[in-house]
């Protein structure tokens, strides 16, 4: 395939379903996770294509050690915040643990809530040939659902933990069925997480619609990765698949260390970052910031 660099930032109108479904063996597809508006709009500003609302909130966010006991309210707070700073790319929220197995009904409710109270134009779901029926109830409602197949986290204790899939032949061949069968329930796209490459290239070549691979390797239409690991936010964990485009995290504690001396020294705030003198009877207050506004500084800098 004949691969372009993607979209230029001057020339971006947002995304969708359908582009995204083109992309595939043309362009490759960015996505990356976002939590809160602000991540959003840096994301969004640097061109990414599509941005996961995932239930890896759990333990980059909250701390926790699973993605299980995120809830369904939590992802739409979240989702909401992302939406908000967001004008060109795709968003894509999570389906929190057991937020669409117990019912067909259950399922439409809550993906549901994700678009019209969230601001997500599609949702994810974890699940191979059970969540079938589920993927094409949902796509008939108007949702659309991206697949996920793979390591899955929402299963992490049947898994035995965070471990790579697919490894023997039995395993890889229910893999490709599984991706099959949610690419036949009508999900427009596939997260491929954590098995090896030559299965995920494999899956891909077997589908009609992107790929989008983490810990899946180069052949997938497309790659995911959480911001937090990108940006180098996560100093205790360094996957394989990972690749740090940053140093925040080392970069964020340089410069609280420098803010905390720079208090105690006296240092800041200098006479700059004041609002300098109450004005006296008949007296213009002193201009701050270029303006006599006496709350300059405190609006908004978009
Ligand atoms: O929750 C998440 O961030 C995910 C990605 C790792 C694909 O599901």
């Amino acid at each position: 395939m004949t691969l372009s660099s993607g979209p230029s930032p001057k020339v971006r109108s947002p995304m969708t379903v359908p582009r995204l479904v083109k992309m595939k063996g043309r362009e490759r597809i960015t996505m990356v996770t976002a939590y809160d508006f602000t991540f959003a709009r840096m994301l969004d500003e640097a061109g990414v294509d599509a941005l996961l609302v995932g239930d890896s909130l759990g333990m980059v966010v909250q701390g926790r050690e699973s993605t299980l006991p995120v809830t369904m309210d939590e992802i739409v707070y979240h989702t909401r915040a992302v939406a908000r700073g967001t004008q060109y790319a795709h968003i894509v929220a999570d389906m929190p643990f057991l937020s669409w197995q117990p019912s067909v009904e259950r399922a439409i409710d809550n993906a549901g809530r994700l678009l019209s109270e969230g601001g997500a134009h599609a949702v994810k779901l974890e699940g191979g040939a059970e969540a079938a029926e589920t993927i094409r109830r949902l796509v008939s409602c108007g949702i659309p659902v991206l697949g996920h197949v793979g390591l899955t986290p929402q299963s992490v204790h049947a898994m035995g933990g965070f471990r790579v899939q697919g490894k023997t032949r039995e395993a890889a061949a229910r893999l490709l069925d599984d991706a099959v069968a949610v690419a036949e329930a009508g999900a427009y796209g596939i997260v491929l997480e954590g098995i090896p490459t030559d299965l995920a290239g494999q899956i891909t070549r077997a589908v009609p619609v992107p790929t989008i691979g983490i810990g899946a390797g180069p052949e997938c239409d497309g790659q995911v990765l959480v911001c937090y690991d990108l940006l180098g936010l996560t100093p205790t964990l360094r996957p394989k698949f990972v690749k740090r485009y940053a140093e925040l995290f080392t970069a964020g504690v340089e410069a609280a260390r420098t803010y905390c001396d720079e208090v105690r020294a006296g240092v800041f705030p200098a006479e700059e970052h004041g609002f300098g003198e109450v004005k006296r009877e008949g007296e213009e207050s002193a201009p701050h910031n270029g303006t006599s506004n006496r709350t300059a500084g405190y609006g908004p800098t978009r």
